[in-house]
């Protein structure tokens, strides 16, 4: 059993010194890779930036950007039986990068942005017969909505969703409170933990079948 985790944000560069990321702590992504390797199987984390220790015994590559992220992903994607995509893929980045240090000047500064590649959908479309796809959502209003939305435009297994403002979920905690949801209707909410404990939920459900 081979199985792919991405985690943490992605860093969109604006200059040589400054970029765009996101809240992603990588906790999540890395409590999956953790108990993956508990779990025996062959683990792959491809991570963003973050401030945590690689996971022992897990194969991790850590990359920067949202197009590197893909690079990584797009390698690794075909040899994975699971793909878990935690991570926080930034969705635009500067359209430009400023060669060197943009340097001040009076008034505003308008940053055009361009849309990255969404990683998960390419990988819904090119996903090979037996291979489980798993994306996260991280909504703040109509949950299950916007959820199961993107498990049917992507073409995932399942999905992982969790209401950003709901006590003890988010980003910086070290508890979770998901809800999957399947391609084929299951609808099964997983109680409030720590993430480890979550990630442990996760895989007993999306691997090995457990109810
Ligand atoms: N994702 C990805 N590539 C991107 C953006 C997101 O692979 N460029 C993945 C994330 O890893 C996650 C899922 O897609 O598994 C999140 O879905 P998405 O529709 O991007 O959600 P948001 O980024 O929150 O955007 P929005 O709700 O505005 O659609």
């Amino acid at each position: 059993m081979k199985i792919l985790i991405t985690a943490g944000p992605t860093r969109e560069a604006i200059d040589m010194v400054r970029f765009i990321t996101n809240r992603s702590s990588g906790k999540m992504g890395y409590a999956l890779a953790r108990a993956a390797k508990d779990n025996g199987w062959d683990t792959v984390l491809i991570s963003g930036p973050v401030n945590l220790p690689p996971p022992e015994g897990v194969d991790c590559i850590m990359v920067e950007s949202a197009k590197d992220m893909a690079t990584a992903v797009k390698k690794e994607a075909p040899a994975a039986d699971v793909i878990i995509m935690a991570a926080a893929v930034a969705d635009y980045r500067p359209k430009a990068v400023f060669d060197g240090k943009l340097k001040k000047q009076e008034g505003g500064l308008f940053l055009e942005l361009e849309r990255t590649e969404d990683i998960l959908l390419y990988l819904g479309e090119h996903k090979r017969p037996g291979q489980t796809l798993v994306g996260f959502a991280a909504e703040a209003t109509e949950v299950e909505a916007n959820a199961v939305g993107k498990l049917r435009k992507k073409n995932l297994d399942w999905i992982a969703a969790n209401d950003i403002g709901a006590a003890g979920c988010g980003f910086a905690v070290n508890t979770n409170q998901v809800t999957l949801y399947s391609a084929t209707g299951d609808r099964i909410i997983l109680p409030l933990a720590d993430k480890f404990t979550v990630a442990n939920n996760i895989l007993d459900i999306i691997v090995k079948g457990k109810r």
